[in-house]
């Protein structure tokens, strides 16, 4: 309870790599829950720009990937009024506390990190920040005493180990850091339109959510289906066919028993089974684009969006790391009387 004796919402955090427009997989996995979130909890949403440059980020796109990935939160429907959303090196406090963190996480867990064995065996050589860079993840949580955190499935293991970063800190220096909650959605990993991988901007099979009706279809008709299904006439398998699974997420819900029954019968061939869900996600996504039209028109929006809700996290922000800093001796002006 507060001083007003409303009950106290909740805090939660969650961040994305600003990988420029954002796809279907962010919009199932992890926007959506974000957007519904905003009200029953307290929520902070960053845009991790200190987290890109040590994937493949290039320094003259990273500014407009960056700004693009804020035109897309607001565009699904973060709303400025009911949330923060800021990019994280305009926050510079969290820098210092995943330092403070790596006075206490495990080298044994940071490699056995699934994200970071699949980086590592691609590079020659590995950079340290690919495998700290759960470490900072863990500081951008539990900078703000987070208690929730909004993620797709594949961010499963790195709350494991922010859990484990501030169970370790606290067991060292006094009780300060809660655990925080992963919420993961039901629906899982999304597939992408490869029918293989996870979908993904680097692996190039992604639908964008802010794409025009034609590109969209452009790039379900590239979509992979049941394999089995070579020739018009042969019946199609919708348990095994990633279209199907997408119609689920996004087709109207009454239109589903047909799409399956004339999947099973050959009814209906893929391209005109696509050309459905095409329509579905351009029509969901329209008012998206609208919004994204609105701020793209009006990038002083967009600055004065993120320049405030910076300000708002670094007010907590600086108020967590002031007492981590205390509680581990970076406080030389104590030993004077
Ligand atoms: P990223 O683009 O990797 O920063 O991801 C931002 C958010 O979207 C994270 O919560 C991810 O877990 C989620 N996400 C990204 N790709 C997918 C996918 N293919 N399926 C489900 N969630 C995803
Ligand atoms: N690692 C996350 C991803 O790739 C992005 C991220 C960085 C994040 N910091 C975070 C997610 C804090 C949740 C909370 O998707």
């Amino acid at each position: 309870m507060d001083q007003t004796g409303a009950k106290k919402k909740t805090r939660v955090l969650s961040g994305v790599q600003p990988s420029g427009e954002a796809h279907l997989g962010n919009y199932l996995g992890a926007f959506r829950q974000w957007v519904h979130m905003q009200d029953e909890y307290e929520c902070f949403f960053t845009i991790v720009d200190q987290h890109a440059i040590v994937g493949e980020s290039d320094p003259a796109e990273l500014p407009r990937l960056t700004f693009d990935m804020a035109v897309s939160l607001l565009a699904v429907g973060l709303d400025p009024e009911r949330c923060t959303i800021f990019v994280q090196s305009d926050v510079i406090e969290h820098m210092e506390l995943a330092w403070l963190f790596n006075a206490v996480a495990p080298i044994g867990d940071l490699e056995r990190m699934t994200q970071y064995k699949d980086k590592a065996a691609r590079l020659e050589s590995v950079p340290a920040g690919v495998l700290n860079y759960p470490v900072l993840q863990a500081a951008d949580i539990l900078i703000y005493r987070a208690g929730a955190v909004p993620v797709g499935e594949d961010q499963r293991q790195h709350l494991e180990l922010t859990r484990e970063i501030a169970r370790r800190w606290n067991a060292k220096y006094g009780e300060l850091f809660p655990e925080p909650e992963a919420i993961i959605p039901e629906v899982g990993r999304i597939i992408g339109l490869d029918g293989n991988a996870k979908m993904s901007k680097s692996l190039g099979n992604t639908i964008g959510i802010l794409d025009e009706p034609d590109r969209i279809w452009e790039r379900v008709r590239t979509a992979v289906t049941d394999p089995q299904r070579i020739r018009r006439d042969d019946p199609g398998r919708p348990e095994v066919c990633n279209v199907f699974t997408l119609h689920q997420l996004v087709t109207d819900a009454g239109l589903i028993p047909d799409i399956e029954q004339q999947c099973r019968t050959a009814g209906r061939g893929c391209v005109d089974c696509k050309r459905i869900l095409a329509d579905s996600i351009a029509d969901a996504f329209q008012p998206f684009r609208e919004r994204a039209a609105h701020y793209r028109a009006n990038p002083g929006e967009v600055r004065d969006i993120l320049e405030r809700g910076a300000d708002h996290a670094r007010s907590i922000a600086a108020g967590t790391l002031a007492e981590a800093r205390r509680r581990m001796g970076i406080d030389w002006r104590s030993a004077i009387p």
